[in-house]
């Protein structure tokens, strides 16, 4: 595979070492840095497409929003999707049935509807140039899962009004043992940071103001601190994909997982423009089934790029089946080149987060306890459509807009349906705290080379290192400032990764993802041997 080690990010651009085709292939969306103490009535924290939607919401019913964001636009895990916009959920809705009823699962699936629609109807209104087109979808078996899976999913497709239908074989791929699938017409597809700039220029002509280079902290119910300055509002939504207002509540309903892509290149014409996605690999040892998710994207006059996702693990817990990170990559390609043998060249390959909800279904609306503050998390990988249903809500709420979907997202309600699931989920959290007592991966800093980094113990002590090119080691605690659990390395984003709640640190020891709100802290070592 082709070589794709790149110079250190600007960390404002991307939360790691690989880089997207979307943030390649456009320019940092970036405004101006907050520079003064500021008073409004919406402050949106995150830059994503959630806040990003919440804030144009807002603006365009004239309410005076400010959006803050700590990199520059797109620079969380929305500028690292496939920017699939579908309303087949990747849990399955006899499942969202089973936990929720018929009439919740068909709410559920009018809200992503509904989302998709209000994109397609707002690059129209906006007049946003970013390639959306209308595409089929495709949902196969995949090889460890039995044909009861699509035959129930098309059945309750069925009965919650959708106009899917069974086909004897998938357009576009081979090598299929159960040639067999569902199509869902007219899903949707973009190019995720056009359409975010579009949002943006919309926001600020409709009076909303924009700060990127922004970091917001200690949020309350009066506002929060951003660059150090006051910023007062009446309400505030922290749109930050892991909520960075609250420790504890929000971080035990749900857990992140990290996902890979590759994007290879296809002479134009050889596979249709559609979305293709498998049921998932039910031999996986994690709760939330890895699956494929595959696309094509135009690319060049030439070329399309086949974007094909999927091998996820729970975030900082890849060597639990002795795979590490930068591997994951191969894999994606062995199964790529057999479903679609004209897949070429891999032109980008990178790696994201997505929140798995134990129930399945996202969080949207009241933060626990709070009456002014809003959270939108929980995209379980179909962030496109929930990022769009959190903004069109929330924005709803602070309007006084009643929404149908309010108890069916809502942070505080019960989630008992799925209690197996969440003791698993929370079993296998409570489990990295032993790595407290086990011993670090590095046991002579000359093991390091240049470019890699890892955890190594002394006496008591977790250290976490990283050599850079020039040599230098940087050491931090390897205790994550959230709730303290043991670090590990990401050898191929380059991060320290929390394998209890998934926040994420550079090499830097900057912060890159929450629920952390701090960096690492700073420790002197010396290495005793020059190399
Ligand atoms: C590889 C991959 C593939 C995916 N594919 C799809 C797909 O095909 N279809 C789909 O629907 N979904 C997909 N998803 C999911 C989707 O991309 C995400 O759910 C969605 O982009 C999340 O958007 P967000 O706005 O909630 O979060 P983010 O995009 O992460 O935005 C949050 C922002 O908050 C900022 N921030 C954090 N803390 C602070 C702070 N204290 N102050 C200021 N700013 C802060 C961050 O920098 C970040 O930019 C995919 C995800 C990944 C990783
Ligand atoms: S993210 Fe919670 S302990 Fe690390």
């Amino acid at each position: 595979m082709k070589e794709f080690r790149h110079d250190p990010i600007d960390p404002n651009i991307t939360s790691g070492e690989n880089i997207s085709f979307w943030t390649a292939s456009t320019s940092p969306i970036k405004y101006k840095k907050l520079n003064k103490s500021i008073d409004t009535d919406v402050l949106v924290v995150g830059g994503g497409i959630s806040g990003l939607t919440t804030a144009y919401c807002l603006a365009t019913s004239g309410r005076n929003v400010t959006l803050v964001e700590d990199g520059y636009l797109g620079s969380g895990e929305t500028g690292r999707t496939t920017a699939h916009i579908t309303y087949a959920l990747d849990d399955r809705y006899f499942e969202l049935e089973k936990i929720f009823g018929k009439h919740k699962a068909m709410l559920a699936a009018n809200s992503h509807m509904t989302a998709l629609h209000w994109i397609d109807k707002t690059i129209g209104l906006e007049k946003i140039v970013c390639g959306f087109r209308r595409v089929p979808g495709y949902l196969f078996l995949h090889s460890s899962d039995k044909i009861e899976t699509l035959e129930k999913e098309y059945e309750s497709t069925r009965r919650l009004g959708m106009f899917t239908e069974v086909l004897s074989k998938v357009p576009g791929i081979e090598n299929l043992t159960e040639p067999r699938c569902i199509k869902f017409p007219g899903q949707g597809q973009f190019h995720i940071m056009m359409y975010l700039n579009g949002l943006a220029d919309a926001i600020t002509r409709n009076g909303g103001k924009i700060f990127t280079e922004t970091r917001a902290q200690d949020i309350d119910k009066s506002g929060a601190k951003a660059n150090g300055y006051t910023v007062k509002a009446n309400y505030i939504v922290v749109a930050t994909n892991t909520p960075v207002n609250e420790i504890v509540t929000m971080h035990t309903k749900q857990w992140p997982y990290r996902t890979y892509v590759i994007a290879s290149r296809v002479s134009k014409g050889m596979l249709p423009y559609a979305l293709w996605w498998d049921t998932g690999n039910v031999r996986s040892k994690w709760i939330t089934d890895p699956y494929h998710y595959v696309r094509l994207q135009e690319y060049d006059n030439l070329y399309d790029l086949l974007i094909i996702g999927g091998e996820d693990h729970k975030v900082g817990q890849a060597g639990k089946e002795d795979i590490p990170e930068q591997n994951r990559y191969d894999l994606l390609w062995e199964w790529a080149k057999k479903k679609f043998p004209a897949a070429g060249n891999i032109e980008y390959r990178w790696s994201g987060q997505v929140m798995e909800p134990v129930d399945s279904l996202g969080f949207i609306g009241k933060n626990p306890g709070d009456d002014n503050i809003y959270i939108i998390t929980g995209d379980s990988g179909n962030g496109m459509t929930h990022g769009t249903i959190g903004g069109l809500m929330v924005a709803g709420m602070i309007t006084g807009k009643k929404s149908l979907w309010e108890e069916l997202y809502d942070p505080s309600r019960k989630t008992l349906s799925t209690a197996g699931d969440y003791l698993r989920e929370a079993g296998t959290m409570a489990a990295q705290y032993a790595d407290w007592i086990t011993p670090g991966d590095i046991k002579e800093l000359s093991e390091l080379e240049p470019g890699q980094g890892g955890i190594t113990s002394s006496g008591l002590k977790k250290i976490a290192v990283y050599r850079d090119t020039n040599q230098k080691i940087h050491a931090y605690s390897a205790i994550c400032p959230h709730l303290g659990g043991i670090l590990q390395w990401n050898g191929d984003e380059k991060s320290f990764d929390c394998p209890v709640h998934g926040s994420r640190f550079s090499a830097s020891g900057k912060v890159i993802n929450g629920p952390s709100i701090d960096d690492l802290k700073k420790l002197e070592i010396k290495e005793e041997k020059s190399r």
